[in-house]
């Protein structure tokens, strides 16, 4: 599978869709959004980064709930927070770049130590492989939360299909539930090159 792209017929794709005024090249105009939600500030992406421009996708509450004026509204709270490719926030990054700064642990000063350790998995037919960083998990959950209950703690054990994570095995425990979202951001996981691929950013 080959991911290069060439920029310049993309642009010029994407001049003649906005002129058609096709729905693909809607994601360039601003979104709709009705006059009592003010749009959240997209977060600066990175210098040199070459994602596509993703609209915020924060869920609101149930407007029907009376006490729904009263509360915080997720749109505010969330206000300048770096989005990933569904528009939802990218926590690891907030985290990363000091947007959020949580206490480590519930009671005392004690610091805890991520534990740096990338694990490339290569079961990924025409698929970028996957990186499974431990530095950012551990960052968020203790070992136990994984080991040995998911994973052993070895690498090369698993036997892991898309079709495990949608279904919620795997990483997929967490991921599409209380963790990023999997449909549309492939390339967070996907992230390795194979030899001779090229990422599409
Ligand atoms: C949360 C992380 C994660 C995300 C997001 C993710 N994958 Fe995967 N994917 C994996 C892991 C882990 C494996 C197994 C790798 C291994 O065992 O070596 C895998 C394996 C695969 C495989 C080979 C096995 C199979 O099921 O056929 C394909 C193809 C694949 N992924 C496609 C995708 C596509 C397309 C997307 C986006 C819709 C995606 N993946 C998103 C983690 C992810
Ligand atoms: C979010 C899940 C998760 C958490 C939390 C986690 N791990 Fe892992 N760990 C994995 C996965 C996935 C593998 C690879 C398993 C495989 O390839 O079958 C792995 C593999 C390992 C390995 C084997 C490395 C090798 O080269 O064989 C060790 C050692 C390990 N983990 C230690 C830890 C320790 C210590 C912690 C806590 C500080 C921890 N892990 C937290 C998911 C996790
Ligand atoms: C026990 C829960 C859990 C499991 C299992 C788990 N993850 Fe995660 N993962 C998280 C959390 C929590 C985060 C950080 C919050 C977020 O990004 O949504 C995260 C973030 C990530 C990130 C973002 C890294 C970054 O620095 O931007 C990647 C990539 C990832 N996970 C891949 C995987 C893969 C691949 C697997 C399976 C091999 C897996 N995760 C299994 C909970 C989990």
């Amino acid at each position: 599978m080959n991911f290069t792209v060439n920029r310049s017929t993309t642009l010029l794709a994407l001049v003649f869709a906005l002129l058609a005024g096709d729905p693909a090249a809607a994601f360039l105009r601003p979104a709709q959004i009705p006059e009592s939600e003010p749009a959240a500030e997209p977060a600066p992406k990175p210098a040199g980064a070459q994602r596509p421009i993703v609209e915020p996708q924060f869920d609101s509450y149930d407007r029907a709930n009376p006490d729904y004026e009263r509360l915080q509204r997720p749109d505010e709270a969330l206000q300048g927070f770096p989005l990933d490719e569904n528009g939802k926030v990218d926590w690891a990054r907030a985290l990363r770049d000091g947007v959020i700064t949580p206490r480590e642990v519930l009671q005392g000063n004690e610091t805890y130590l991520p534990l740096d350790l990338d694990i490339v998995m290569r079961n990924t037919k025409g698929m970028p492989y996957v990186r499974f960083p431990h530095k950012t998990h551990t960052e968020w959950l203790a070992c136990s939360n994984c080991h040995p209950a998911i994973f052993a703690q070895k690498a090369g054990t698993a036997r892991i299909r898309m079709e495990d994570i949608f279904r919620g095995e795997f990483c997929g425990k967490c991921h599409d539930r209380v963790a990023f979202i999997t449909h549309r951001a492939c390339f967070r996981c996907h992230s390795v090159a194979q030899p001779g691929q090229h990422m599409p950013y």
